[in-house]
């Protein structure tokens, strides 16, 4: 068969670990031919291609980024978009196409499979927050990254007697706040699904500090939102308030803020970290290399059992697939059962919703 692979929207550790399957099981076992389109959907629109055969793929399994760039082009904003894609598709000869990404990547493969173009995805994102798998990989590359980072502010926070805001990515929802802030020990976790009273992680600071703790660490998803006078619309904090294709803006800044009003409210000096884009660079961990080889091998098995319109992922430790439609339209939030975990670590300020995820290190 021949079949072409895009990886779009923000890149992933894992992506060549994904695109190196594909092609390998795709040519060993089944004699395919494999058409690289670049950057996105931009790449199918633009019709910008690369030959991808083993030695395109050689190499590429510990890199993070991906060969095949990316980008967050919506070929259904353009007029005669999305018809545009399936001429330079069929142009090609191609027989499906792989489409790497996450919600906004899936729902254009889906667009394009109700129109009659033979479509499988595979899910993608560090978030980790796309409906219908456990897990995407990159995930647990960002989680070591934010975790490696907390480790290392624990040391100068201690040092110095400060609390130290660790804003982590997490638009929607709080996969990696949650993970890193666990695995790392944070003292007051605070994500997108639960909208945080400042004056409750104030005294929660307070608290922990008039236990003899002289240094506290604070981790935020970008995403989570100030449920008092700061935002007073519950919206979260942006860095620019422009629309990429998608309809996203960019968030970021709610670290800095947290900062202030902290130490505004406790005295305890206070500064923050943005991780931003070194939790999506770099090698994947060893976790999101198989995972993301597992979705690669059994996406080109679906190619060749006709199962169309369906994305791969994984439900406990089983390989599967879903129809796309599943996927898409709904962020996969955090689990109670997580927040429980954060929550049984410390001493309850209150059963208020909007009391921010404690832990502490005794
Ligand atoms: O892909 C998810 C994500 O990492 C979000 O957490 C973040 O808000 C966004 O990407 C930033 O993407 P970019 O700045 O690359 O558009």
């Amino acid at each position: 068969m021949r079949v072409g692979i895009l990886t779009g929207g923000g890149d992933c550790p894992g992506l060549n670990a994904v695109i190196r399957a594909v092609v390998r099981k795709g040519i060993f076992h089944y004699e395919d031919q494999f058409v690289g389109y670049l950057e996105g959907w931009r790449g199918v629109l633009e019709d910008k291609t690369i030959p991808l055969d083993l030695h395109a793929v050689a190499g590429i399994l510990p890199r993070g980024g991906t060969i095949l760039r990316t980008s967050r082009t919506n070929p259904a904003k353009k007029e005669g978009g999305l018809q545009c894609c399936i001429d330079n598709l069929r142009h090609h000869q191609l027989d499906a196409l792989i489409a790497v990404g996450g919600d906004d990547t899936q729902s254009i493969g889906l667009k394009l499979y109700n129109m009659g173009f033979p479509v499988v995805g595979i899910p993608k994102t560090i978030d980790n927050d796309l409906m219908g798998t456990d897990f995407c990989f990159g995930f647990d590359t960002a989680v070591t990254a934010a975790t490696d980072a907390i480790d290392r502010v624990h040391t100068t926070a201690e040092a110095h007697n400060r609390v130290i805001v660790v804003e982590v990515m997490g638009r929607d929802s709080g996969w990696i706040a949650l993970y890193s802030g666990i695995a790392g020990g944070a003292d007051v976790i605070l994500v997108p699904e639960r909208p945080f009273d400042i004056d409750d992680v104030a005294e929660l600071l307070r608290k922990r500090h008039a236990r003899g703790r002289y240094f506290s660490i604070v981790v935020a998803a970008e995403g989570a939102r100030f449920a008092s006078e700061l935002d007073a619309d519950g919206s979260p904090i942006v860095q620019d308030l422009e629309r990429d294709e998608f309809g996203h803006v960019r968030l970021g800044g709610i670290g800095n803020v947290l900062a202030r009003e902290i130490e505004r409210r406790t005295g305890f000096e206070t500064r923050a970290v943005v991780l931003g884009y070194i939790q999506r660079g770099g090698s994947p961990t060893a976790f999101d290399r198989v995972l993301a080889t597992r979705f690669g091998t059994t996406a080109i098995d679906l190619v060749h059992r006709q199962e169309f319109g369906k994305m791969v992922a994984v439900h406990g430790t089983e390989i599967v697939s879903i129809p796309l439609a599943e996927a898409i339209n709904r962020t996969r939030l955090v689990g109670q059962d997580l927040i429980d975990v954060a929550i049984g670590l410390h001493e309850p300020l209150g059963d208020k919703n909007t009391e921010p995820l404690p832990l502490t290190n005794r």
